[in-house]
């Protein structure tokens, strides 16, 4: 059994920790790398929205990271969606759109392929950016626990980006996509809801989904021990056995694991014992509740309880690969800056909000513009209202008003305390979609971008059913130059 951090951490994945603790992987999901040393299969498919057209994407070498320049090459110019999250452990429990259930119809929405780029070992990769109305599922598995059986269950996800809703789960969970009742699921939890239990500060915290509940110890409502855990890779553990489950977490870029609660089942019938069917659910809870956020690197579950010990050394190779988050692109906050718009027809133009309306669009301003128009086009760069490793845009001269998205069309207002205007005006830069400059993605609606159309500003996807979202000029539209401020 191994009991410290391999030194051959490059030709070892998790799974091979797992087996040699006695604790075999039977579902290991991943977008960013091999979760086996010998791995060299594919680990998950894109679909492009140009032609339909499917790629598989594999790894550099067997046990290595993700071969995300295959999918760059693949995507370029158009937009890809994650089609399957292949199960490295031969189980064939691969992971593909979820259908409907319940709570909530479906088929649910695939993630965008490119709207969590991260670093594993220096090599640029993609997670799955989970946004709400997003879920993946497999009802009909092969080796997952079922009723009071033993199991783990370790993520790595963006501990910056979660939600209150209900629920970004990853695990065990009804094969009927319908509530069967407590007990039916044992699933890792993710956010900050605190609808049933919750741990101390505001969240998020990890929390196992057990149906009906997501606990964060024995009891509902509060469990002090459960703290609130935000690093931008979050390790995350829940494990169950009969009579005793237990929830662990830890920084996955550096450090160990620390135990948040071990200890009996809920004192709540239906939870001892269990009753697992053995799905596995990602982004959605068991009967599909899918108003959750969040982002999802890696994933296992086990047949049997992982000791302490075994995950630790997981933790050892998860901390060794290198998770880190990509090189930031586009504007610093507390920078001032316009923004210039780059399509041949317009780039004298800048965006620029109304002074008669809430309005945003582009107009032409230059050095004899009115000092008015200088500042309705100088913006103050923030960290994101709703997420810190994204940005908002606060106008220069109607301060506390913040650009947002409503009906897809941008406007200029000032917050009304809710989470749903905090996410609306939060904008996540990438390189710009024509290869010029910047892109800035909308924090809800991954793949919807800042766009101008018909001088008007929204935000708009490659295609769809807006007319904003008229593919021709697209890349163009949304890709912007940061430019000394105006005022
Ligand atoms: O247990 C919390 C949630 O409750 C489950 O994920 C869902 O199936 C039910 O709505």
């Amino acid at each position: 059994m191994l009991t410290s951090a391999p030194s051959h951490a490059a030709v070892q994945g998790p799974c091979d920790i797992y087996a040699a603790g006695g604790s075999p992987c039977v579902a290991a999901h991943s977008t960013t790398r091999a979760l086996f040393g010998a791995f060299s299969g594919s680990l998950y498919q894109v679909r492009r929205s140009s032609d339909n057209a499917t790629l598989n994407i594999g790894v550099l070498v067997a046990g290595g990271v993700a071969n995300a320049a295959a999918q760059d090459s693949f995507c370029a110019n158009t937009t890809c969606v994650i089609t399957v999250i292949y199960d490295q452990s031969g189980h064939g429990n691969n992971l593909t759109q979820a259908p409907a259930g319940g709570a909530a119809g479906g088929p649910d929405n695939l993630a965008y392929a490119t709207a969590a780029p991260t670093t594993v070992g220096g090599h640029k990769v993609y997670g799955v950016f989970v946004a709400p109305g997003t879920g993946y599922r497999d009802d009909a598995t092969s080796g997952i626990a079922t009723g009071d059986a033993a199991e783990g269950e370790y993520a790595i996800f963006d501990g910056t980006h979660y939600d209150g809703g209900c629920c970004f789960d990853y695990g065990n969970a009804e094969t009927s996509n319908n509530d069967t009742g407590n007990g039916h699921m044992e699933a890792i939890y993710f956010g900050n809801i605190k609808v049933w239990g919750y741990g101390s500060g505001n969240g998020p915290w990890i929390m196992a989904d057990l149906e009906n509940g997501l606990y964060s110890g024995v009891n509902a409502g509060l469990n002090s021990g459960d703290p609130t855990i935000n690093d931008r890779f979050t390790t995350a553990i829940v494990k169950g056995e009969a009579g005793h489950w237990s929830i662990r977490g830890g920084n996955a870029q550096s450090g160990g694991l620390s135990t948040f609660y071990s200890g009996a089942r809920p004192n709540v019938s239906g939870y001892n014992p269990m009753h697992k069917e053995g799905a596995i659910i990602l982004g959605i809870g068991g009967d599909n509740s899918k108003d959750s956020a969040g982002t999802f690197y890696e994933g296992v579950m086990t047949s049997g309880y992982p000791s302490d010990t075994t995950e630790n050394s997981v933790q050892a190779n998860i901390t060794a690969a290198g998770y880190a988050a990509p090189a930031s692109v586009g504007p610093a906050p507390g920078s001032r800056i316009s923004i210039q718009a780059t399509t041949s027809c317009c780039t004298g133009d800048y965006i620029k909000h109304d002074d008669s309306d809430t309005k945003v669009v582009i107009a032409p301003i230059t050095s004899s513009s009115s000092s008015t128009a200088k500042a309705d086009s100088t913006w103050i760069v923030t960290t994101g209202l709703a997420d810190t490793s994204c940005i908002s845009f606060e106008s220069a001269n109607n301060s506390g008003q913040y650009l947002r998205h409503s009906g897809f069309e941008l406007y200029l207002q000032a917050p009304d305390g809710s989470a749903l205007f905090n996410q609306d005006a939060t904008f996540c830069p990438q390189a710009g979609n024509s290869g010029t400059g910047v892109s800035f993605e909308s924090w809800g609606y991954p793949n919807k971008f800042i766009r101008h159309y018909n001088l008007t500003a929204y935000i708009a996807s490659d295609g769809g059913s807006n007319a904003w979202d008229a593919t021709s000029l697209w890349p163009n539209d949304t890709s912007w130059l940061v430019a000394s401020p105006w005022a």
